[in-house]
C-alpha cells in the first residue's frame, strides 16, 4: 500500500536518518526524499523509489532540498534558560584570573542567578527563555529540555516551570520540562541540606507533580553541594513520585555521581568531566545515557570530557549545550558537535548520532524525535552545504538553511 503524504522533500542530496546501528550509524542515504504527513515522518528513502512508495496527489507540496544535506533537527537534552539575569560580570572576573568555585562560594555562582530569580518578573523569565529559543532554533535545535533550578524555592521554581509551560506553547520546538529545585542549596537553608532535600520531596516535588509541569527532575551532586547519598535518597523519592531522573554527575570532582545515576535508573547522567574509568564502565553496561556538555569544559576551562572512552566503552553519548548564564552561555549545537569532534575524540559521525537520536533517548523520546524514519516527528534541518561533514567543520558559523518543526517550516535564512 503507498503512503498518503502531505508534502515531500526531494533533491536531498545526503539525507542522515540516524537509523544506522551503532554509536555512528547516521542512516545516510544518498539522493534521497522525504515524505511527510500529519507532523510525523511519513517515508524517507532513495527518491528513486519515491513514486512507488508514496501516493502523491495534485495536493502534495512538492519541495526541492536542491542537493543539500538533511539532518534531524538537533536534540538538545541539557539546558538551564529559567533566570532573571545574565552574569557576564562573573565572565570577566573568570577571564581576569577568579576560578569558577572560588566565585561560588563567595556568594556568586548559581546562587547569584538564584537572587535574579526570585526578583524576575514572569515576563522577564518568559523573554529571556524565548530569546535563547529563538537562537537556538536557528542553530538547528527542533527540542530543548529546560530545567528550573534558579528558584529554590516553592514559588519561584513554580514559577519558571509555569513560564517554560508558556513558551512552550509559542515557540515550534517541542520543550522537555525539568524540575531542578536541587540545583544548590539555597541561602536560608545554609548547612542543611538534608532538611532541603526533605522540603523538596515532602513539599515541591507533590506541587510539581500535581501540576503536571515537569517530566523529570535532576540534581547537582557535587562536592560542596549535594552528596552521593543525597542524590539517591532524592532520586528513590522523586522516582516514587512519578519523575523520570537526571543527574548532575562527576562534574568538578570523580565523587561517584554516575554509579548513583546507573542505581537510580536515572534517564542519563551529565557533565562527567571527572568520570573514573571504573565508572566508564559501570555507565556503559547500563542504560544511562552519558550526556556531554563540552561547551562547558571551553567555557571554564577544564579538561574536557572523555568522549572517546566513554564511547570506546560502549556507552551511549549524547551532547547538549547546557546553556545557562554561569557555566556555558552558548546555545548553539553545531558549535558542540565541533567541540565534540575537535576535543572529545568523537568521529563526525558521532557526534551527529550523539546531538539528536541520543539527545532523544537521554530524554525518553528516543521512538518519536532525533531520526527520521516513517512514524518519527518531522523535525528537521536543510543544511546549506553538500557533505554532511561541512556541519562541525564550519565552525562557529552553522550552515542551517531552513528548518521544519512538526512538518512545519519555521524558519529560513
Ligand atoms: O550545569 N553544574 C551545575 N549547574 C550548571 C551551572 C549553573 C550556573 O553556574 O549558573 C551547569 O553547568
Ligand atoms: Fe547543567
Amino acid at each position: 500500500m503507498k503512503v498518503r503524504t502531505d508534502f515531500v522533500l526531494k533533491e536531498i542530496g545526503q539525507l542522515l536518518t540516524m537509523t544506522g546501528t551503532g554509536a555512528s550509524g547516521i542512516g545516510l542515504v544518498t539522493d534521497a526524499a522525504l515524505a511527510v504527513r500529519n507532523g510525523k515522518v511519513a517515508w524517507a528513502g532513495s527518491a528513486d523509489l519515491i513514486e512507488t512508495c508514496c501516493s502523491l496527489s495534485g495536493n502534495t507540496d512538492i519541495v526541492s532540498a536542491g542537493g543539500c544535506v538533511v539532518t534531524p533537527g538537533f536534540v538538545d537534552s541539557h539546558t538551564h534558560p529559567l533566570f532573571g539575569a545574565t552574569r557576564q560580570e562573573e565572565f570577566a572576573m573568570r577571564a581576569a584570573g577568579a576560578d569558577y568555585e572560588e566565585i561560588a562560594v563567595a556568594g556568586g555562582g548559581i546562587l547569584n542567578s538564584v537572587r535574579r530569580t526570585r526578583s524576575a518578573s514572569n515576563a522577564v523569565l518568559q523573554e529571556n527563555m524565548m530569546r535563547h529559543l529563538t537562537i537556538m532554533l536557528a542553530n538547528g535545535t527542533t527540542t530543548v529540555e529546560a530545567k528550573s533550578g534558579y528558584g529554590l524555592d516553592l514559588n519561584t521554581e513554580l514559577r519558571c516551570l509555569e513560564v517554560a509551560g508558556e513558551v512552550a506553547d509559542k515557540v515550534p520546538q517541542t520543550i522537555v520540562p525539568t524540575f531542578m529545585g536541587a540545583h544548590e542549596v539555597p541561602e536560608e537553608f545554609k548547612g542543611r541540606p538534608q532538611e532541603y532535600i526533605d522540603f523538596l520531596i515532602n513539599e515541591v516535588n507533590p506541587r510539581v507533580r500535581e501540576q503536571g509541569i515537569a517530566k523529570f527532575v535532576d540534581i547537582f551532586c557535587e562536592k560542596g553541594v549535594f552528596t552521593p547519598g543525597q542524590a539517591t535518597r532524592y532520586l528513590a523519592a522523586s522516582a516514587e513520585q512519578g519523575f523520570s531522573l537526571k543527574i548532575h554527575a562527576d562534574e568538578f570532582y570523580d565523587t561517584g555521581g554516575t554509579a548513583v545515576a546507573v542505581s537510580a535508573g536515572a534517564a542519563s547522567a551529565d557533565h562527567l568531566l571527572s568520570i573514573s574509568d571504573e565508572n566508564i564502565k559501570l555507565i556503559a553496561d547500563s542504560n544511562t545515557v552519558a550526556t556531554l556538555l563540552p561547551g562547558t569544559a571551553l567555557f571554564l576551562n577544564k579538561p574536557f570530557p572523555p568522549g572517546r572512552k566513554l564511547l570506546d566503552a560502549g556507552a551511549m553519548v549524547a551532547l547538549a549545550s547546557d546553556f545557562n548564564p554561569g557555566s556555558c552561555f552558548c546555545d548553539s549545537m553545531p558549535l558542540i558537535v565541533s567541540l565534540a569532534v575537535c576535543q572529545c575524540g568523537f568521529t563526525v559521525e558521532e557526534a551527529l548520532v550523539s546531538a539528536t537520536a541520543n539527545g532523544a533517548a537521554a530524554l525518553e523520546l528516543g521512538r518519536r524525535k532525533g531520526r527520521l524514519t516513517t512514524g518519527f516527528d518531522a523535525d528537521f534541518v536543510i543544511w546549506d552545504c553538500n557533505d554532511f561533514r561541512t556541519i562541525p567543520y564550519h565552525l562557529g558559523n552553522p550552515d542551517v538553511a531552513v528548518v521544519y518543526c512538526a512538518g512545519r517550516k519555521v524558519y529560513s535564512t
